[in-house]
């Protein structure tokens, strides 16, 4: 059986489909795959393991030949059509769990970043702006009894919250479902996201992008948040209106933002690049070799166990 791997992923994975006898098409290359070579190799694939950057729609989805499983090297899957995959009886898989913790290390480095003004700080010295110690030079904030307002209280959120505690911050969070062992270990709060946006000093967002998630921080609901907050995303650009967000940002109406995820990736506005107030980060949440390996294995293991008749490990759609 043949299976498509898009681009050039952690040997682990090539090794492991290559022990399980399978053939794996065309050269591996470290570009992204074009639409028309995508749609070419994927027709005779009986498993691709795809990337966040391709778009796995439903037209390409309906040419599938012999494909019984997309197995997406990443959390996140809004990049392929679930409903049509299930409606053509193919298994979609992720890879949760295995970046949970390196996402939310990031996170709470970016936190560490906008509110101690680490890059803007480097900046200053490299540009030889540094002339000696000064009381008020490059003052930022602490993190200690500030509000985090975690927005998704999934396992990313979950793990940045007890990170967060460590920090002294106080923890309130919105979530479709209560998680009272959280809640417990943090001594959190589920709130509604209107006074989530209200009350905290910094929101992170950790949700997965679908139709309700998106623009879900719309115009509207940024404008509630509080003078000098602060915005983390490592989740996904489009969850908030990045147009509105940069004006609260340009107009000082919000203290900084955190940014490891854009609208229209890679082609990131240039008014973010300009302000000193946002840290922007190219999409590396999950970017250490001990996650990206293990991401690896995880998306070969799924291919492996369904193209065997058995059990995916971390399916997102269920027969
Ligand atoms: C990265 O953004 C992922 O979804 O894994």
């Amino acid at each position: 059986m043949k299976v498509l791997i898009t681009r050039r992923i952690p040997e682990v994975a090539i090794n492991l489909l290559k022990k399980n006898k399978f053939e794996i098409l065309q050269p591996i290359s470290d570009k992204p795959i074009s639409k028309n070579r995508l749609k070419l190799l994927a027709e005779q694939a009986d498993g691709i393991l795809s990337l966040l950057t391709d778009r796995i729609d439903k037209e390409l989805i309906n040419s599938l030949q012999r494909c019984k499983v997309i197995a997406n090297f990443a959390v996140g899957y809004n990049n392929i059509d679930i409903i049509a995959a299930s409606e053509k009886g193919i298994i979609v898989t992720n890879t949760p769990g295995v970046l949970t913790d390196s996402t939310a290390d990031l996170t709470i480095a970016l936190m560490l970043n906008t509110t101690r003004r680490i890059s803007e700080s480097e900046k200053f010295l490299r540009d030889g702006k540094f002339t000696g110690w000064k009381p008020d030079l490059l003052l930022g904030r602490e993190l200690k009894n500030k509000i985090l307002g975690i927005i998704g209280a999934g396992a990313i959120g979950q793990a940045v919250g007890e990170r967060a505690l460590s920090f002294g911050l106080k923890i309130i969070y919105y979530n479709r479902s209560p998680k009272r062992e959280f809640e417990r270990k943090t001594r959190s709060k589920k709130v509604s996201l209107n006074t989530l946006l209200k009350t905290s000093d910094i929101i992170s967002i950790h949700l997965p992008l679908s139709d309700e998630t998106k623009n879900l921080l719309s115009k509207e609901k940024l404008e509630l948040l509080k003078r000098d907050a602060v915005i983390i995303n490592t989740s996904r650009g489009e969850i908030l209106d990045e147009q509105h967000m940069i004006k609260m940002l340009e107009s000082n109406r919000i203290y900084s933002a955190g940014l490891d995820v854009f609208h229209n990736e890679p082609d990131i506005n240039p008014r973010l690049l300009k302000m000193r107030n946002v840290i922007v980060l190219p999409h590396v949440g999950s970017a250490t070799v001990e996650t990206r390996n293990a991401m690896a294995e995880l998306a070969a293991k799924n291919i492996i166990n369904v193209l065997k008749g058995r059990k995916p490990l971390t399916p997102v759609n269920h027969e």
